[in-house]
């Protein structure tokens, strides 16, 4: 397999602040984009590259990540623990998921990535003093994705809709727990984030209809790996099947 090949495969990330969507729209994502049944093996002898997508998380995505992402979520801890944890979840995801995927030609889809790190740990969490020590980790954890699409919200819609979901003070995780002022915050960081990455921002109203926000992801999506590749991947989009989280 020649190396071109290898860098045809993109590497796409969906992020936002909580309450923007986001989970209903990547279920959606996968009857379009379609998650690879094969190995990897046999993708690569196919060599039916950038044909298909795995689809991973942050945080999770691995067995020690799904570990940490439980740890993370609900346990307090000082920002800077949480800060060196999802560092350290996101390494397992590159090195197991991310690298692996690339080299056989496949893309990945990933829901978050080090973009949430900077707005909800650096930004978020006023870990400012750290900000040079994130682009440093992070460049250890290469590949950096190709995209980067972002839901934006209001951070009093995104708080109400947390509620609204019923993860208020009862339930849900730390995050959900923050208040307006920290998803204020957040949305900002995604906005800074995206001024200090060479890979394209794309930038989408997470407040227009569910299906308009869908619509939008997928031509952001099909615009960056290709129309050809998004036509073999299936062309039905059931936007009905798409609701707001
Ligand atoms: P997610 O599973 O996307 O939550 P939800 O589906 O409820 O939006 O992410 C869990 C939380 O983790 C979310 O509030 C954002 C936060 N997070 C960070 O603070 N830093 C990070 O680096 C990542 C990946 C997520």
């Amino acid at each position: 397999m020649s190396l071109s090949f290898v860098n045809t495969a993109k590497y796409i990330i969906l992020d936002g602040v909580d309450g923007s969507g986001k989970s209903s729209i990547i279920r959606g994502l996968q009857d379009i984009f379609l998650p690879v049944t094969k190995t990897l093996d046999d993708v690569r002898k196919e060599e039916n590259f950038g044909k298909y997508f795995v689809y991973t998380r942050e945080p999770g995505g691995t067995d020690v990540g799904e570990k940490l992402r439980g740890l993370i979520l609900n346990e307090p801890m000082f920002p800077f623990s949480e800060l060196c944890l999802f560092s350290a979840q996101r390494l397992e995801v590159r090195k197991n998921i991310v690298d692996p995927a690339l080299f056989a030609g496949v893309n990945v889809f990933s829901d978050r990535s080090e973009s949430s790190s900077f707005a909800y740990q650096i930004r978020g969490r006023n870990l400012g003093h750290l900000e040079d020590l994130f682009w440093e980790l992070n460049r250890h954890l290469a590949p950096f994705p190709t995209l980067y699409i972002f839901l934006d919200l209001d951070p009093k819609v995104a708080a109400s809709r947390i509620t609204g979901r019923g993860s208020d003070s009862q339930g849900g995780d730390r995050f959900d727990r923050e208040n307006v002022e920290f998803f204020g915050r957040v949305r900002k960081g995604f906005l800074d984030f995206s001024g200090k990455v060479d890979s394209p921002c794309k930038y989408v109203d997470a407040e227009q209809s569910p299906e308009k926000v869908f619509a939008e992801v997928v031509a952001h999506i099909r615009e960056h790996i290709g129309l050809d590749v998004a036509t073999d991947c299936g062309n039905v989009i059931d936007l009905h099947a798409v609701k707001r989280a």
